[in-house]
């Protein structure tokens, strides 16, 4: 198969289109109307199971044909949806066991969407015959491009309690522990009697008195996780047979707990995701964070922003529009940040149904004076002198080690501080990264680290087999690993490693912790380095130093005098302890110290609030920089370099002004 890169040579622009809504005529308006705002693709068929097969078997594609072919007409390719994400009336009336089904027992009725259970095989049979009757009619339509698989998969609906659910999860159990006996050990049954002699005999955990068995309810994410991507998988198979040059994804949803994306990722051809941050609330730095996530699941290959809104969405309390520019700017983070497209939800703003107050790309209007047009126009000609950008990376000598298994695990009951957020550890240690333009990576724990010199692993409860050794091995060969609290605690079933903790980073981190403090909100405590003091708060470790050496000593309570944050030389590296939730100013100065050992610098110095980020291939270093400030910025650029100004088509050296509210994507034309 093709890069994608190859496949979209331009920055990819448009959205979710819907024509089913709209008639004939309309349909010309919109092509007429997206050529003018430079788009090139579009998401068609989305939500369109019922007017594809209006009954079981009757299918009617003579509209798609007509809508695939005004498109190619007008230059915009398609991605074809296949359409499953909402089946249809008679689906459900005729077979209501392919309902999903509620943690009280309940099915879901139609009426909305996302109500298939995907462990119904009547559902999967019917997607069976709707996706190859699709592949089997476009593929070789002009206008396909790539096959937007489903929609946002769990987004409505992540759990499932369907017979055929329970019995798919039997089968799933029996797979993963071979005997009845394995599952007891690893799920420690031998704990309030909940020992099984048959797979049979287990069940949903939807109504437990008290806390349920954690190593089960680890496994139900687990097979939940699994029963959303075989149906993605299912459908795959499908398009790969029939046209195996046309690359597939779905859509992912930011840092969506339910799915395990680094899971996911190998089997998609480009990672896209749907990014709505809150015009009131949302902040650059949130918004950020997600797409490097994004970039970081299929590592460090450019992924597709494949929606967002231009104004306003309809599904928050308060929907406020975003500011003039803000749909511009926020466009640019995702470019600078790895993305290859700018897509929306939706074209035209539906005249009917749950989302017509959503905004759109086109308002109910249809006017092209329309701010949101205007702007969507202006970004649509500016993208097309960004070609140089695709395919581009981010390159990074820093990550941050991300698990979802851990973060499944971590948030579970029964723990000595039950309010942590596995998120918020996260967020404290992107933030220091975030805050001074260090291109960021994530990482799984056992990822391939062999090309960062910097690696946070905030929270890492658990740490499952193959992991520690893989960590080890990075610092081994010169690499700082900084771990953070309750770190090294469990294995993949959530029974705790034997030994001292945190037995699996023992000798890395040089250290073993007694006992663990939590602290109840508003409680604190206080850590010394040297002459500097900072407050901590949420956890204290009751640490013993074992090769390690104490850089930060708590000041308070029984446990006053012993260290809090440690340091060890490992192989030709280092690794950090900091054993409890210290303000942001010492995780900041503890990791700046250690970037200023490691060589690791910004691409360019800047005021804060002032994106910049490097993206470069075989087609040149670029510099994406983006101003949120509300007024203008002064960068001082490497004085070794000159740029072109893709966007002014100006010459720049030394320092560039950026406009409030504004960007500035220079290309590097030479050394000088
Ligand atoms: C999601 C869905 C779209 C639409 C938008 C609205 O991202 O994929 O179909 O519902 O939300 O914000």
């Amino acid at each position: 198969m093709k890069a994608i890169s190859d496949i979209l040579p331009h920055i990819a622009y448009g959205g979710d289109y819907n024509p089913e809504q709209w008639n004939e005529k309309v349909w010309y308006e919109d092509a007429a109307l997206m050529q003018k705002a430079g788009v090139n693709l579009v998401s068609v068929g989305i939500f369109s199971w019922a007017v594809l097969e209006r009954e079981e078997d009757r299918f009617d594609f003579t509209w798609l044909d007509k809508v695939m072919n005004i498109l190619h007409e007008h230059g915009v390719g398609v991605c074809l949806a296949t359409a499953t994400a909402s089946p249809p009336a008679w689906l459900s009336r005729k077979y209501p066991e392919t309902l999903a089904v509620d943690d009280k027992g309940v099915p879901y009725s139609f009426g909305s969407r996302q109500h298939y259970s995907p462990n119904s095989s009547i559902y999967r049979r019917a997607v069976k015959k709707l996706v190859t009757k699709l592949a089997e009619r476009y593929k070789d339509h002009p206008a396909l491009k790539m096959w937007h698989i489903n929609n946002e998969y769990g987004c409505h609906v992540s759990e499932c309690y369907s017979q055929d659910s329970l019995e798919a999860f039997h089968a799933w159990l029996r797979r993963r522990y071979q005997t009845i006996d394995t599952l007891n050990e690893k799920w420690g049954t031998n704990f309030w009697s909940q020992r099984y002699n048959y797979f049979d005999d287990i069940t949903f955990l939807s109504n437990t008195p008290t806390f349920p068995n954690p190593g089960q309810q680890l496994d139900y994410k687990r097979f939940m996780n699994d029963s959303l991507l075989e149906l993605y998988m299912v459908e795959k198979k499908i398009l790969r047979d029939i046209t195996p040059d046309v690359p597939v994804f779905t859509n992912f949803m930011f840092e969506f707990k339910p799915l395990n994306y680094f899971s996911w990722a190998p089997e998609l051809d480009v990672v896209t995701w749907d990014t709505y941050p809150d015009p009131r609330e949302g902040t650059p730095e949130a918004h950020a964070l997600q797409h490097d996530l994004m970039r970081s699941l299929k590592h460090g290959q450019p992924f597709l922003v494949m929606e967002q809104v231009t104004s306003h969405v309809n599904w928050r309390d308060i929907n406020v529009p975003k500011k003039p520019g803000e749909m511009r700017l926020w466009s640019y983070s995702a470019i600078a940040r790895g993305s290859d497209g700018i897509m929306f939800f939706q074209w035209r703003q539906s005249r009917a149904g749950a989302e017509k107050f959503h905004g759109a790309m086109v308002p109910h209007s249809g006017d092209e004076q329309s701010r949101t047009y205007r702007e969507v126009q202006q970004l649509g000609q500016e993208l097309k002198q960004l070609d140089s950008l695709t395919g581009a990376v981010v390159p990074a000598r820093a990550a941050i080690i991300f698990d979802w298994e851990n973060w499944w695990a971590v948030e579970m009951e029964g723990k000595p501080h039950n309010k942590l957020s596995y998120l918020e550890q996260v967020k404290a240690y992107y933030h220091t990264f975030y805050r001074r333009n260090i291109a960021v990576d994530f990482v799984q724990p056992g990822g391939d680290l062999s090309s960062y010199d910097l690696v946070a692993a905030p929270m890492l409860y658990m740490v499952k087999n193959g992991e520690k050794k893989n960590l080890e091995q990075f610092v081994e060969n010169g690499g700082t690993l900084v771990v953070s609290f309750f770190s090294g605690i469990v294995d993949e079933n959530d029974r705790i490693h034997p030994d001292y903790y945190p037995e699996p980073l023992r000798h890395i981190l040089g250290i073993h912790v007694e006992e663990f403090v939590p602290m109840a909100g508003g409680e604190w405590n206080q850590l010394s380095a040297g002459t500097d003091h900072y407050r901590c708060t949420t956890w204290s470790d009751v640490i013993h130093l074992e090769t390690a050496e104490a850089a930060a000593y708590f000041t308070e309570d029984w446990y006053q005098g012993r260290p809090a944050v440690t340091t060890n030389s490992y192989g030709k590296g280092k690794a950090v302890y900091v054993g409890t939730e210290p303000e942001q100013a010492f995780i900041d100065d503890i990791l700046t110290g250690l970037m200023r050992e490691k060589g690791i610098t910004a691409p360019a110095s800047a005021p804060p609030n002032v994106e910049i980020v490097e993206r470069t291939s075989g087609k040149g270093n670029h510099l994406v920089i983006v101003n949120h400030n509300q007024e203008e910025a002064r960068i001082e650029l490497d004085s070794g370099r000159s740029y072109v100004d893709l966007l002014a088509g100006t010459k720049v050296e030394n320092e560039v002004i950026v406009q409030a509210v504004d960007v500035l994507v220079l290309r590097q034309t030479e050394q000088k």
